[in-house]
């Protein structure tokens, strides 16, 4: 008599990658996620009908649109012509659910909008994740600065304005955040007065929020420095609007390349946003070089180590430091990656460890010993970048890489697998079906 198969749990998702492949091809670049969600929040300045062109099928936009919905706006994403539509009424709710702000921290900028045009908001403060304590005092100390009451109850920021709305201000950012100028820049538009913004990033996702505030009928100066002038108006109105080209995203595919040895034409890519990067592919031995619709990334046999630091715009990005965590593994060579921005975004290296990578944490920093090769195994991304890049070294592992822990892939890739297999790569996503401990072998 066959024995019974023992019983299983509804499977995990994981993605297989076989690694040897030298990538070859184009990959697409849609909108950037840490663009389109702000101008999501943004649209919640304005009644009516707010029309952005360019927006990625991703887990984050599903979520901000629910959001977003929740707040009594309407939102229609279409995937095929990636245009979404965030109907806006008079009225719309002030309190952003612990349920959804708990799945994405980029919830909170919908915190400056709600203020601004509200004069309240309450909003479940996100708290820590996988890459960092992830602090908010600079949105906070903004928006007291601005006049608003704010203090937390039962696990939401609440923020309360003056009886006339908000009012201009000086605010000094001590460290260069993206999401507090983000939520200040949105706030400071329907604020009384004028406000200057001093010390504010100035990654690309910023111009991209600017120029879409100022089509609203804001008034913004300063565009792509690190102080924004805003004078405050009445009210602005809704628009039409494409998302900037996401960086990330571009480096993922040609990070690829690199890793590989491989030859990657990333279309939509904007290479004049990856200038950093674009330094550091060369430094390993890659080629960089723009084209008419993107940029074209050669990769070396053999990539040379070097040295990277992660900083704010335009320094090298930490969203792309895990690609160069894995690109350093496969060096000739020894680097040293230095994470300044999240304290905790070295957890990837470990993953990269159990494919084979000679490296050593301490702190902030890795010192990686480059190997000609990894070799595969199961692995379990802890975020979006984490993740991807895990599939990217899998590309160069002998034999066969699992990754687990695939749905933070899809919070900000498209379709990862299809992106890869498009180059060449053989890739697959897979149901693993999971023993159901909890008969602990009764039947085994
Ligand atoms: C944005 O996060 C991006 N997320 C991140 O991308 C990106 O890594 C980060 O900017 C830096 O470029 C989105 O846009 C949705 P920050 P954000 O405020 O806005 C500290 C990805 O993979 N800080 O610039 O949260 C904070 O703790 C994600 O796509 C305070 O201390 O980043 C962190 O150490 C991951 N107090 C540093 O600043 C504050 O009030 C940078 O944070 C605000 C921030």
């Amino acid at each position: 008599m066959t024995p019974a198969a023992a019983p299983t749990l509804p499977g995990v998702e994981r993605i297989i990658v076989t690694g040897g492949t030298v990538l070859d091809g184009t990959a697409d670049v849609p909108g950037a996620k840490n663009s389109v969600l702000k101008l999501m929040a943004a649209s919640l300045l304005a009644e009516g009908r707010t029309v952005l062109e360019g927006v990625p099928t991703i887990v984050d936009v599903r979520i901000m649109a629910e959001l977003l919905r929740r707040l009594g706006a309407e939102v229609e994403h279409d995937a095929a012509s990636r245009t979404c539509v965030v109907d806006v009424p008079a009225e719309v709710g002030h309190r952003a659910d612990y349920e959804l702000v708990r799945a994405m921290r980029a919830s909170i900028s919908v915190l400056g909008p709600l203020t601004a045009r509200l004069g309240r908001a309450d909003v479940a403060v996100p708290g820590g994740d996988a890459i960092g304590s992830r602090g908010l005092d600079l949105h906070v100390e903004g928006l007291r600065a601005m006049g608003a009451e704010v203090h937390v109850d039962h696990g939401y920021l609440v923020t309360q304005a003056p009886p006339g709305g908000l009012h201009g201000a000086d605010v000094h950012l001590a460290f260069p955040s993206v999401g507090a100028t983000e939520n200040l820049l949105m706030a400071a538009t329907l604020a009384d007065g004028r406000t200057t913004l001093q010390g504010v990033a100035r990654e690309p996702e910023i111009d991209d929020l600017v120029d879409l505030l100022v089509a609203m009928g804001a008034q913004v100066g300063g565009r792509g420095t690190s102080r924004l002038v805003v004078d405050g108006v009445r009210r602005l109105g809704a628009v039409r609007h494409t998302v900037v080209p996401d960086r990330v995203v571009a480096g993922t595919w040609a990070y690829a390349a690199a890793v590989t040895g491989g030859r990657v034409h990333v279309r939509g890519g904007r290479l004049e946003h990856l200038g950093m990067v674009a330094d550091k592919l060369r430094a390993a031995g890659a080629e960089v070089d723009a084209v008419a619709d993107g940029f074209v990334v050669r990769g070396p046999r053999r990539p040379r180590a070097v040295d990277v630091a992660t900083l704010p715009y335009p320094g090298f990005p930490t969203d792309l430091q895990p690609f160069a965590l894995a690109l350093a593994a496969l060096a000739d060579g020894s680097g040293v990656l230095t994470e300044n921005l999240f304290e905790a975004r070295f957890r990837f290296a470990h993953e990269l460890e159990r494919l084979g990578a000679d490296l050593v944490v301490d702190g902030s920093h890795v010192l990686v010993r480059g190997r000609p090769s990894l070799s595969g195994a199961p692995v379990e991304a802890s975020d979006i970048r984490a993740g991807a890049a895990l599939v990217v070294a899998g590309l160069r592992a002998e034999g066969t890489t699992e990754v687990h822990g695939v749905a933070h892939v899809d919070r900000g890739y498209e379709d990862v697998v299809a992106s890869l297999r498009g180059l060449g790569a053989d890739v697959r996503r897979d149901v693993a079906a999971v023993p159901d401990e909890r008969l602990g072998g009764v039947l085994g």
